[in-house]
């Protein structure tokens, strides 16, 4: 029986209504970035009709600026790899659909052109380097397992908090060599940093700001403490002790630390739930995973393509710009639907089905492209396969026994609970 007749006897109702609305709806009304759509997961007809009847399509009537939405993959290659011509720079807005709020505006390298960019960029790489994953590699395995062996078994749990914050919160910890204790603060930062006023994740502006001050001594704290010790292997003193951003100013600071954070975070952390919810939907994958754990090499490219835990990259133009049939203007916002071109069946074959078993997995745009593509990528993908590896090795079935609760984002495409039994 398919899962989500099980879990959620109302979803197959709410992906009706949704395909009768999505092709009997004039596209000109389409605000395909509406929150709503990706909390309810019902996101798929509106990008599947885009897609074949106007891939490049202007949003005028959001309660946001207007915006150009990009649908189709090769589409989406050309606007991330012409940084010259399509930016990320915070002054013109930055790098999500919404600008960024005033007092949020804190400068970061994703958030930056060139030259800045790649300068503060290489200062962190060092974290990523093949040898260092290999060094970190076990030590996130004994953090795995021990976490897996603590699971409750015959009970129900949130497999978000209990594993998916669990594991990247550990981690991100480690990357910053952050006091191990406290370290749920950075996920409750990163939670606040990107929520939106109506996510609940904060009851109010005010609270957000006096968290995101907490966040900010906290770090100028570590920071100050860095910069004058002897220079050590964590992202914090890897800043501190490099020529590109030792001088960086307190907002540059906050800026970069909260990339990383978020960076780190919400993205595995998510991908992790969506690993086990993607698995229970399509259970003779589920099946031929277990029959051969090799395949794990392939499932967790799969799974960041089908999961795409950052929806869209956000890019405004500096010039007048051609893409398609649709002239785009200098000054405009410009969304890669990230989300929308995995699921181009010009370039990715049956990209509606999770097949973890994919000849050319890797083709993905979860981790973007061009001089900002994720530099991350090989630390999120280690985290996942060894996390499955693990899980092979201890339980026969991670049942799904509930609906998941979708993040309120379509920025951030991932969960706030997925109910699960082991049995
Ligand atoms: C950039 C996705 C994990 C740190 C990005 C971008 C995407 C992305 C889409 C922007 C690419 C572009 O604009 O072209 C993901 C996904 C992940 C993941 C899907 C996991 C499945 C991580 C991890 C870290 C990280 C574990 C490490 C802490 C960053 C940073 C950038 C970035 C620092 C900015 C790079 C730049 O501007 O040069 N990521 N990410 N990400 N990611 Fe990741």
């Amino acid at each position: 029986m398919n899962i989500q007749n099980r879990i959620d006897p109302d979803k197959a109702t709410r992906d009706r209504i949704a395909r009768e609305l999505a092709y009997s709806m004039p596209l000109k009304d389409f605000h395909p970035g509406a929150p709503k759509l990706f909390a309810t997961d019902t996101l798929w007809p509106f990008f599947e009709r885009l897609r074949a009847e106007e891939p490049v399509h202007y949003c005028t009537n959001a309660p946001i600026e207007p915006y150009w939405s990009i649908t189709k993959y090769n589409d989406i290659m050309h606007v991330d790899t012409n940084h010259g011509i399509f930016s990320s720079d915070v002054k013109h807005g930055g790098i999500a659909i919404r600008d960024v709020p005033v007092g949020y505006d804190w400068p970061s390298f994703i958030a930056m052109d060139e030259p800045n960019h790649s300068r503060q960029r290489k200062t962190v790489t060092p974290m990523f380097t093949p040898e260092h994953l290999d060094e970190l590699a076990t030590l996130i395995r004994g953090r795995v397992c021990k976490v897996l062996d603590g699971l409750p078994r015959n009970e129900t749990f949130d497999w978000v908090d209990r594993v998916s914050v669990e594991l990247t919160t550990q981690m991100l910890a480690t990357l910053f060599d952050f006091p191990w204790d406290e370290r749920r603060k950075l996920t409750r930062w990163s939670d606040v940093s990107t929520a939106l006023p109506k996510s609940g994740i904060v009851s109010s502006e005010d609270e957000r700001r006096r968290e995101m001050d907490e966040c900010a001594a906290y770090f100028q704290k570590l920071w100050n403490e860095r910069v004058n010790s002897d220079p050590r292997n964590d992202l914090i003193s890897m800043m501190a002790h490099s020529d590109a951003t030792r001088f960086m100013d307190p907002d540059t600071l906050m800026g970069n630390i909260i990339l990383l954070i978020v960076g780190g975070n919400d993205t595995t952390r998510n991908t992790m739930t969506g690993s086990v919810l993607a698995l229970n939907e399509n259970p003779d994958q589920y099946q031929k995973l277990r029959d051969n754990p090799a395949l794990i090499e392939t499932m967790v490219p799969e799974v960041i393509r089908w999961q795409t835990p950052l929806a869209h990259m956000r890019r405004t133009a500096l010039h007048d710009a051609q893409i398609g049939s649709k002239t785009i203007r200098k000054g405009d916002r410009v969304v890669m639907w990230y989300v929308s071109g995995n699921r181009d069946d010009e370039v990715i074959e049956r990209p509606n089905e999770f097949i973890i078993d994919r000849k050319r997995p890797k083709i993905h745009l979860s981790f973007g492209f061009g001089i900002h593509r994720c530099v991350g990528m090989r630390l999120a993908e280690l985290q996942l396969k060894i996390v499955w590896e693990e899980i092979l090795k201890r339980f026969e079935n991670i049942e799904v026994v509930g609906e998941p609760k979708r993040v309120y984002s379509s920025f951030v495409k991932g969960y706030e609970h997925l109910p699960v039994r082991i049995s």
